[in-house]
């Protein structure tokens, strides 16, 4: 069945089954392999994309619940808060194996789009769905509350 999609703004016609997860369909069919296969079963967020905006467990959202609406994957985050994020990445070296990190940033960028100056509470809160089993928590929360600062000026 063709299901059209906007994947980092461009229109895409995929012909696959509604119901395949739409990380599948992101990694397999439009071959955009930065968003990663972690549990399959919404516990790790490795497969974090955004869909209008909001993160979305990739791994868990059938492909044909998606059609029409904007997804960005970690190929196609853009503007303030994403460069913001990148730099505090950068700066602070927060990852280490880099597994879980393209589903962090996701989530980080779409708290920083809703909560520009985060409370730790607010950070813990919204990233507590991405695990990283490289601990890297502390170098996380860091580098949020220092692209909050970037974002500020
Ligand atoms: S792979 Fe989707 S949440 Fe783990
Ligand atoms: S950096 Fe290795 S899993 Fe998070």
């Amino acid at each position: 069945m063709a299901i059209n999609v906007t994947v980092n703004g461009e229109q895409r016609t995929l012909d696959v089954d509604p119901q395949m997860p739409l990380l599948w369909a992101i990694r397999d069919h439009l071959r955009l392999t930065g968003t990663k296969f972690g549990c399959g079963i919404a516990q790790c967020g490795a497969c974090t994309v955004h869909v209008n905006g909001q993160p979305r467990r990739a791994c868990v959202t059938p492909v044909g619940s998606v059609a029409d609406q904007a997804i960005t994957t970690i190929e196609g985050l853009e503007g303030d808060e994403a460069v913001a994020v990148q730099a505090a990445w950068e700066q602070l070296d927060t990852p280490q194996c880099g597994y879980c990190q393209s589903g962090q940033v996701m989530s980080a960028v779409a708290l920083l789009k809703q909560r520009p100056k985060p409370s730790a509470q607010d950070i813990d809160a919204a990233m507590s769905g991405n695990v990283c089993r490289c601990a890297t928590y502390v170098r996380i929360r860091e580098a949020i509350h220092l692209a909050a600062d970037k974002l500020e000026g």
